[in-house]
């Protein structure tokens, strides 16, 4: 379970969130949704770890990841991975050199162990022979996925899905979102899928969360979302 209590953040002197309180359980969907700028990365980054808060708790399976230890932290931050919006591929390395990353910095074992988890994780995301070419020669859509499998690779119980579908073509798209369901169904990994791509919402049907103006304004179903007589939500559906 992930319990975001009472968090409030500012960067650089602004106040980005205001008092949000969400919890997420395992074995459900989520989709954080909110116009462009209203603070959806810098709140699940916050969740990561990677933006320390003013105000409130962030706790991830019953640990408070701002007071635990670093060891403590780094457990923790195995089970909840993030695929970044951009992928975050590093250019000098091969597919397999990336994938690998997070195998070499927290396990220690041997090349063959770590071709075959590495192998064995591109395989599970459709991608196959592809050990050794370089991300620059690799599709928008193949970059996601070797991400993902990047991300998939210490077998993480959640992940965040920062605007997995922006930049690609429908069908790339689709894909990837199947991709995402594949892994909540088989792989048992619960999804936190941050969007405000409707063909992506309305194909998901998860738990919609909407932030705007720094706070919370909806979280509920999704039928409940689609059916809202909210304004802000009307216009952001395009509605109005
Ligand atoms: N590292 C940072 N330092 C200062 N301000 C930031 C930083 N990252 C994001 N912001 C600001 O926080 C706000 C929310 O950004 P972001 O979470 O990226 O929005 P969204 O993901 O919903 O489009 C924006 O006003 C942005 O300029
Ligand atoms: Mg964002």
């Amino acid at each position: 379970m992930i319990e975001i209590k009472e968090l409030s953040l500012s960067l650089s002197e602004k106040e980005i969130l205001q008092d949000i309180n969400i919890t997420i359980k395992q074995g459900e969907i989520c989709t954080l949704v909110g116009q462009s700028g209203s603070g959806k990365s810098v709140l699940m980054k916050t969740v990561e770890g990677l933006f320390t808060p003013q105000k409130g708790n962030i706790i991830i399976d019953g640990y408070d990841i701002n007071k635990i230890s670093r060891k403590q932290k780094n457990k923790v931050r195995r089970s909840l991975a993030m695929l970044f919006q951009g992928s975050a591929l590093l250019d000098s390395l091969d597919v397999f050199q990336n994938v690998a990353l997070p195998l070499v910095e927290h396990l220690d074992l041997n090349n063959t162990e770590l071709i075959k988890k590495v192998s064995d994780c591109l395989q599970l995301v459709d991608l196959k022979h592809t050990l050794h070419i370089m991300p620059s020669q690799l599709s928008g859509g193949m970059k996601k996925r070797v991400a993902l499998a990047r991300a998939i690779i210490l077998q993480p119980d959640y992940i965040i899905y920062d605007e997995p579908t922006t930049g690609l073509d429908l069908v790339t798209a689709n894909e990837i979102i199947e991709l995402i369901m594949m892994l909540f169904k088989e792989q048992k990994i619960t999804p936190i899928i941050i969007t405000h791509d409707f063909n992506c919402i309305n194909k998901v049907k998860g738990r919609i969360i909407m932030l705007h103006d720094k706070r919370i304004i909806f979280d509920g179903s999704f039928e409940q979302f689609r059916n809202s007589d909210d304004k802000v939500i009307k216009k952001f559906q395009g509605r109005n």
